[in-house]
C-alpha cells in the first residue's frame, strides 16, 4: 500500500506519541493537541485519514469530525473512545459522521489492520472518482464529437437549387432522376465549379437515404494514413495516438450516402480498400482484424479525366469499372450559355439577400458581357462575379465595370485591373501560405488559370 498521510488529534502527548510510532513506518503522521490544531494542518497538508480522540477540552473529537467533513468529505474519520461516551457516539455514527471507532485500550495489531483496511476503502473511492471523472470527460468528448460531426456534416444539408434549362442541363437532370431512388454507385465528372457537390448533396436529399447522413470527404486534401482512418476508422493502439477505438466515415455514414471528391488523388493502397468495400460492403478498420459490413452508397467526383489517369498507371481500371457504373458529366458553363442569364438572376437573388443590397437587375450590356465569357471557374467563378458586381454596383442596375473578368476589358481599363487583380492574388497567395488551391477557390478560378495569370503578371513586373 502506497504511503497516505494521517493526522492523528489527542490532547494527551502520550498518546500521540505512541500512534506515531505505530504508524510512522507506513505512512507519514501529523499529530495536533487539539481540534483548531487539527483543522490547521487539514488546510495545509492533504489528509487522507484521521484518528481523533472524543474527550478533548474545547472541541470533542465528534464536533471535530463535523468539520472535516465539510473540509473533504473523503478523508476516513476514525474515533478514539472510552466506552463511557455511547450517547454523542451513536448520533455520530447513524449521521455517518464517522467511520469506525476504536475503544481504548486498543490492541496494536487490530487497530493496524482497522486503519489498513480503511485506508484501502480511501484508496478504492479515489480511483473510483477518479474512473468516474475520466468517464464523464470522454462522454463529453464524444458528445462533442457526435454533434460537430453532425453539424458539420449536415450544415450544408439544405442543399441550395440547382438551375438550368440548357439541354445540356435537362440531359443531367434526366440522368439524375434515374438514381434518385435506388443506391447504385455514381461518378459526377466536370470541371470545377460545375456543380457536382450541389448534384451530390440533392441525389441524397432526395432520395430513400434522405434521412440519414450525407458525408463529405476530399480525397485529395488528407495524407494517406490520414485519409484511410477519417474513412475506415481504427482500433486502439493502431497507431501513437489512436487512444481509443474509432468509427470511420463508412460506418458514420452506414444507411446515407458518402461523397468522395476529387477521387482521383486516393492512393494506390486505398483505392484497393475502396475497391473491396464496393464489391462486397466490407472492410476493416485500421489495425483491427475483424471485418465489418456497412451500407452506404458512393457518389464520386472528379474534376480529372480518369481513362486518362488510368493510362499513366494513376488510377486502377477495376476500381473505375467499379465507380463508374453510373457516370454524370456536368458541362462547363461556356458549353451552356443560355443558363448564364438565369444563373446570374438566380446568383443576384442570392447575394442580394444575403449582402442586404438591392437593384433592379443587369443592364443589356452587362448581360451581354457576361455571357460572352467563357468562365473557367464556371458557376462558382459566375457567382463571384455576380457578387463583385453587386457590391461595385451605383445604380439600380449592374452596368458593365470593374467587376468584369481582365479578358472582357478594353485595354485601357485592363492595366488598371490588372494591377488590383494581381495585387488581390498576392493577397490570398500570402493569406493561404502560398497554396494556389485555395487561391484559385476563392477567386472562381481553375489552377491552370492561376497559374498562368501569375505567369503573366510575373512577365509584366
Ligand atoms: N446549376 C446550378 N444552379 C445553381 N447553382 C449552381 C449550379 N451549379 C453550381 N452552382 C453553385 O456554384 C457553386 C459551385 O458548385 P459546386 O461546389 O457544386 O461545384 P463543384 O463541381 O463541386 O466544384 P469543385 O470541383 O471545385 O469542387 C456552388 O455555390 C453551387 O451552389
Ligand atoms: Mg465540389
Amino acid at each position: 500500500m502506497k504511503r497516505h498521510n494521517l493526522l492523528i488529534v489527542d490532547d494527551e502527548k502520550e498518546i500521540l506519541r505512541s500512534l506515531k510510532l505505530t504508524f510512522s513506518e507506513d505512512h507519514e503522521v501529523f499529530t495536533a493537541s487539539s481540534g483548531t490544531e487539527a483543522l490547521e494542518i487539514l488546510q495545509q497538508q492533504d489528509i487522507a485519514l484521521i484518528i481523533t480522540d472524543q474527550r478533548m477540552p474545547q472541541m470533542t473529537g465528534v464536533e471535530l469530525l463535523k468539520q472535516v467533513i465539510q473540509i473533504n468529505p473523503q478523508i476516513i474519520r476514525i474515533i478514539l473512545t472510552g466506552y463511557t461516551d455511547t450517547a454523542a457516539l451513536i448520533e455520530a455514527i447513524n449521521q455517518g459522521h464517522i467511520y469506525q471507532y476504536i475503544t481504548k485500550p486498543w490492541e496494536r495489531q487490530d487497530f493496524r489492520l482497522v486503519i489498513r483496511r480503511a485506508l484501502e476503502t480511501y484508496e478504492l473511492e479515489i480511483e473510483n472518482r477518479r474512473l468516474l471523472k475520466e468517464l464523464q470527460a470522454v462522454n463529453e468528448r464524444l458528445k462533442i464529437e457526435n454533434t460537430f460531426l453532425r453539424t458539420e456534416i449536415n450544415k450544408d444539408l439544405q442543399c441550395a437549387e440547382i438551375v438550368g434549362r440548357s439541354p445540356a442541363m435537362q440531359q443531367v437532370f434526366q440522368l439524375v432522376n434515374r438514381v434518385i431512388g435506388n443506391s447504385a454507385t455514381v461518378l459526377l465528372a466536370g470541371e470545377t465549379g460545375t456543380g457536382k457537390t450541389l448534384l451530390a448533396c440533392h441525389i441524397h436529399s432526395q432520395g430513400p437515404r434522405k434521412d440519414r447522413l450525407f458525408i463529405e470527404q476530399n480525397c485529395g486534401t488528407l495524407p494517406e494514413t490520414l485519409l484511410e482512418s477519417e474513412l475506415f476508422g481504427y482500433k486502439r493502439g493502431a497507431f501513437t495516438g489512436a487512444v481509443q477505438d474509432r468509427k470511420g466515415l463508412f460506418e458514420v455514414a452506414d444507411g446515407g450516402t458518402l461523397f468522395l471528391d476529387e477521387i482521383s488523388e486516393m492512393s494506390p493502397m486505398l483505392q484497393v480498400k475502396l475497391l473491396q468495400i464496393l464489391q462486397d460492403g466490407r472492410f476493416r478498420r485500421v489495425g483491427d482484424n475483424e471485418y465489418r459490413q456497412v451500407d452506404v452508397r458512393i457518389i464520386a467526383a472528379t474534376n480529372k479525366n480518369l481513362p486518362v489517369e488510368i493510362q499513366q498507371g494513376r488510377f486502377r481500371q477495376d476500381l473505375y469499372y467499379r465507380i463508374n457504373v453510373f457516370p454524370i458529366y456536368l458541362p462547363p458553363l461556356r458549353e451552356r450559355t443560355e443558363d448564364i442569364p438565369l444563373l446570374a438572376d438566380y446568383c443576384l437573388k442570392k447575394k442580394q439577400h444575403k449582402l442586404r443590397i438591392s437593384v433592379h437587375g443587369f443592364s443589356e450590356k452587362s448581360l451581354q458581357a457576361l455571357c460572352d465569357y467563357d468562365y473557367p471557374g464556371n458557376v462558382r467563378e459566375l457567382e463571384n462575379l455576380v457578387e463583385r458586381a453587386l457590391i461595385l454596383s451605383t445604380g439600380d442596375q449592374i452596368e458593365p465595370g470593374e467587376w468584369l473578368p481582365v479578358s472582357m476589358i478594353d485595354t485601357g481599363h485592363r492595366s488598371r485591373l490588372e494591377k488590383m487583380e494581381q495585387a488581390e492574388i498576392r493577397r490570398l497567395l500570402e493569406l493561404h501560405q502560398g497554396n494556389l488551391s485555395l487561391v484559385a477557390k476563392d477567386l472562381g478560378i481553375s489552377r491552370t488559370t492561376l497559374w498562368r495569370r501569375m505567369k503573366d503578371y510575373r512577365s509584366l513586373d
